[in-house]
């Protein structure tokens, strides 16, 4: 079940997401002494991102253990990386134990089994997430699961693509639905005019996840929020 939560702007988007991610992480720190958090990449989050980083409470992040969703093949140091974005945004600003994807492997798909190696050594052979966020691309891709390619399909917790059509046109790591979908709560944020389209296109359920790879997104137990903005739904 979706629910599309609405705001004015890109910082509406921003401001409810930090809320939605604050509430969630210290919900699950009050149950289980701790909390688990796949951070989206992509442009969308930086607003949320310095948000959060305005609250760095140690009662909070040093309980968080920070994942990503994907990343993309490239050294962790590059301007590029989903972790770099990260970082520069909220992660050098609050004391989260952080878990950068291991790039530092020949092939992506190495990297792809050392990061679902990490994933399941922190998270246990089920792993669950207490929140993953996701974005979604012009071309209705998120994480790194892109239209067409076989990483759509993949068994197991992480996967590795081929570039999409969107640059940067490297290879990537990516969540796969099935963790994905494990989620205790998945934010999709969803912001400017030119996802209008796919957001409507997966809201009416007018795709299949092939060519929509965002309609994969279904939480079999947990919540799916779609934080947009009025630009982005059609409503501006
Ligand atoms: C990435 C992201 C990707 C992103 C979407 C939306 O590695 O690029 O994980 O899935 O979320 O492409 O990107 P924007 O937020 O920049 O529109």
């Amino acid at each position: 079940m979706q629910e599309l939560v609405l705001s004015d702007d890109a910082d509406g988007v921003a401001e409810r997401c930090a809320q939605w991610v604050a509430d969630a992480l210290d919900t699950a720190i009050a149950r289980d002494g701790h909390a688990t958090i796949a951070l989206s990449g992509g442009s969308t989050p930086r607003g949320a991102y310095e948000r959060l980083a305005r609250d760095p409470d140690p009662a909070r992040w040093n309980r968080t253990l920070a994942f990503f969703s994907d990343e993309r093949f490239i050294p962790p140091s590059a301007p590029e990386s989903n972790l770099a974005l990260a970082r520069t945004a909220l992660l050098d600003h609050v004391p989260a134990h952080v878990f950068p994807v291991p790039t530092g492997f020949p092939t992506a798909a190495q990297a792809a089994d050392a990061y679902e190696q990490q994933i399941v050594r922190r998270l246990g052979p089920d792993p669950r997430f207490d929140i993953v966020l996701l974005g979604l691309g012009d071309d209705g891709h998120t994480a790194s699961l892109f239209p067409g390619k076989p990483a759509l399909t993949a068994s197991g917790w992480v996967t590795h693509s081929a570039p999409g059509v969107l640059p940067p046109p490297v290879e990537r790591i990516t969540f796969t639905f099935s963790l994905i979908n494990r989620a205790r709560l998945v934010i999709v944020l969803v912001t400017g005019a030119k996802k209008r389209e796919r957001l409507a296109q997966w809201l009416a359920g007018d795709a299949t996840v092939d060519t929509l790879p965002i309609a994969g997104v279904a939480p079999t137990e947990g919540r799916l929020v779609i934080l947009a903005d009025r630009e982005a739904a059609g409503a501006a």
